[in-house]
């Protein structure tokens, strides 16, 4: 058979098929006798050829033939049937059979079901991000598939089956809506394309899509806490902290810490859902001013910032400048104290005139004023906040040497062998060396530790401070009082009393003997006794020394 040919055929059965079903088929009395067609209702995918059998119990049948839109083609034929194979089913349709018996009709008719299954099941694309509590409509799209009435579309959250709808259209639409959870995070949904033909003697198809996960977040509407400093200075680093919490899945959430337009690469550490970015900031002296600090948490491809002001300063100084540090007696010293800009300074309680302005004092250098503090105060105010800074300078003054006479007593009377102090002070820069010298033995006494005080110590000193600018001196006069005199003159006049005494006892004695004796001599040597002065030693010492 050619194609041309083929379609002359079909177009012929066409008509012959129409004039069969509007004028023939009411005369189809065929007494007795059927007409049977194998097989009945047929089920089939599409593209399939089909064997279409047409019996009939009629002993003496004509003309069996099949009415078909389909391309057909006669197998085999005999007595009482005739077997055909229909081509190229593609659609559902119906087929007649026919044939004339004894002069009447007979005619039997089949559905022919096709079947296919779906092209593709695809479920749509899910939101990057599904925020909790919100509600998710999942979209299932289905092309193909046939019949309609035996496929059903699934909707499914892991094996959890949401929703079941039969496929209407092309492409059929399945949807189904979910409350987004926090177990929702990484849930994989599918959608299922099920084509029943088990009422028709065949299984239930199955045709899935792809997977498709989702992600659920929870950001919450508070702005993340910021804690950062109001003001910092250039150079110095300080700690900037921002957390949020409430965030799920809080290892997803991002976090960004600037100073302006320097970003800062902040650690990063979680705990529950609480997630706490710190940086160290540190302020250059291009971003002196007015900056601002943002902290920003980003989740779910939405994000929550906090922002602070924060405000960059310098400060300067304060520099305190004496013209000189070492200087003379009676000589000029400026002092002048400076700082940066709007700074303002104070030196020794008086304040500049105006901020940024230096402060200056001059001082006539005195004794007084060696080892002198110059005390600057530098006062800088930042965003309300006041900031001190202290710097001190100290003066030296070269004067001296000098003995305060207060501070050295010039009489001194002192005993003999006992212990004393020479209290002397000298003053003067440099400080001068003192040494009190006796007048005629230019023998040292010690000054401010204790000696003893000897006799020969008496008479005048000469105390001598002494440094590179000079000597001064300062006359003392000590009195040593001879302490032995005094005890001499008692010792002998306990031994002129004992010996007095004595005396007596022993007069006593003689005259007692001769008056028992009635007589008595008189021994006028035995009654003088020697007196002998005694020397104490310590006279002795003393002519010595
Ligand atoms: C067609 O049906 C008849 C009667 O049932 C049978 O005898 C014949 O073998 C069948 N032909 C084919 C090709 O199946
Ligand atoms: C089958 O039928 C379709 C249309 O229904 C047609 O496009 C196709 O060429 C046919 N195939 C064959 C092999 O005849
Ligand atoms: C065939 O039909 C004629 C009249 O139409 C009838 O007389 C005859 O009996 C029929 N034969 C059979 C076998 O039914
Ligand atoms: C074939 O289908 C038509 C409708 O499409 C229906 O009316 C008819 O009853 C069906 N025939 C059989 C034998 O199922
Ligand atoms: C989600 O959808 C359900 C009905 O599908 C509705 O009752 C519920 O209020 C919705 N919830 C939200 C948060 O939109
Ligand atoms: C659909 O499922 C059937 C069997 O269930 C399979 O043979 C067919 O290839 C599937 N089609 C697609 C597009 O996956
Ligand atoms: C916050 O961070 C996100 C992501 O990094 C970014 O797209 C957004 O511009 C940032 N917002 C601000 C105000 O910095
Ligand atoms: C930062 O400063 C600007 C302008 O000075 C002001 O409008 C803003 O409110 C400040 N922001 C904060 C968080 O204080
Ligand atoms: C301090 O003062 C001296 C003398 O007035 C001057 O030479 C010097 O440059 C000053 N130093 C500073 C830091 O101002
Ligand atoms: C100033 O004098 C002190 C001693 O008083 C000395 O140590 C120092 O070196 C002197 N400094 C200068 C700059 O002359
Ligand atoms: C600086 O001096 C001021 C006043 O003398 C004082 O109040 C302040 O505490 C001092 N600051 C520092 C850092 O020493
Ligand atoms: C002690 O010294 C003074 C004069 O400094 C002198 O007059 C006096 O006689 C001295 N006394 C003795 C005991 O040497």
């Amino acid at each position: 058979m050619t194609p041309s040919s083929l379609l002359l055929g079909a177009c012929r059965t066409l008509v012959i098929f129409q004039l069969l079903a509007c004028c023939l088929l009411p005369l189809g009395e065929a007494g007795q006798f059927s007409l049977q067609m194998e097989p009945q209702d047929p089920v089939l995918p599409a593209g399939r050829s089909l064997l279409v059998n047409c019996s009939t119990s009629c002993p003496h049948p004509e003309l069996i033939t099949l009415e078909t839109s389909l391309p057909k083609e006669v197998i085999d034929e005999d007595q009482g049937w005739a077997a055909f194979r229909l081509s190229n089913v593609t659609g559902d349709s119906k087929i007649i059979c026919s044939a004339f018996c004894n002069g009447s009709q007979m005619t039997s008719s089949s559905n022919i079901t096709v079947y296919r299954f779906p092209e593709l099941v695809e479920l749509d694309l899910l939101p990057r991000w599904q925020p909790v509590g919100e509600n998710l409509t999942l979209q299932c799209h289905v092309w193909g598939g046939a019949p309609r009435a035996q496929l059903t579309l699934v909707l499914l959250r892991g094996e959890e089956e949401l929703s079941r709808q039969p496929a209407v259209g092309e492409p059929a639409e399945g949807t189904a809506t979910v409350l987004a959870g926090r177990g929702d995070y990484g849930a994989k949904f599918t959608c299922r394309a099920e084509l029943d033909l088990r009422p028709r003697g065949l299984g239930l198809f199955q045709n899935t899509s792809a997977p498709r996960q989702l992600r659920t977040f929870v950001l919450p509407m508070a702005a993340p806490r910021l804690v950062a400093p109001l003001s910092l200075e250039v150079g110095t680093s300080w700690p900037v902290d921002c957390t949020l919490d409430g965030l799920f899945p809080v290892s997803e959430a991002q976090v960004q810490l600037a100073l302006g337009d320097q970003m800062l690469n902040p650690a990063v550490s979680i705990h529950g859902d609480t997630l706490r970015a710190t940086a160290t900031v540190i302020a250059r002296a291009d971003q002196e001013g007015a900056q601002e600090i943002v902290c920003n948490v980003t989740l779910g491809g939405e994000s929550r910032e906090a922002r602070a002001n924060l405000t960059v300063f310098t400060f300067l100084g304060p520099i305190l400048n004496l013209s000189e540090t070492n200087v003379t007696e009676g000589s000029k010293v400026n002092v002048s104290c400076t700082a940066g800009p709007r700074v303002q300074v104070m030196l020794d309680g008086d304040l500049a005139r105006a901020p940024g302005e230096p402060a200056q004092l001059q001082v006539t250098a005195t004794e007084g004023d060696d080892g002198r503090y110059f005390f600057c105060n530098a006062i800088l105010e930042v965003d309300g906040e006041i900031l001190h800074r202290n710097v001190t300078a100290q003066l030296r003054v070269l004067y001296g040497p000098k003995i305060d006479p207060a501070k050295c007593p010039q009489r001194l009377a002192w005993k003999d062998r006992t212990s004393h102090i020479l209290q002397c002070e000298a003053r003067g820069n440099p400080v001068p060396q003192l040494q009190c010298l006796h007048e005629g033995s230019r023998r040292e006494v010690p000054i401010g530790t204790p000696f003893l005080v000897k006799l020969h110590h008496n008479g005048t000193y000469h105390c001598q401070a002494v440094s590179p600018r000079g000597t001064y001196t300062l006359l003392v006069v000590m009195h040593v009082q001879d302490r032995n005199s005094f005890v001499v003159t008692i010792l002998i006049g306990v031994l002129v009393i004992l010996g007095v005494v004595t005396a007596i006892v022993a007069l006593m004695c003689i005259f007692g003997k001769q008056t028992r004796s009635g007589f008595y001599h008189v021994n006028q040597q035995d009654t003088s006794l020697p007196l002998r002065p005694v020397q104490p030693k310590e006279a002795v010492e003393l002519e010595q020394s």
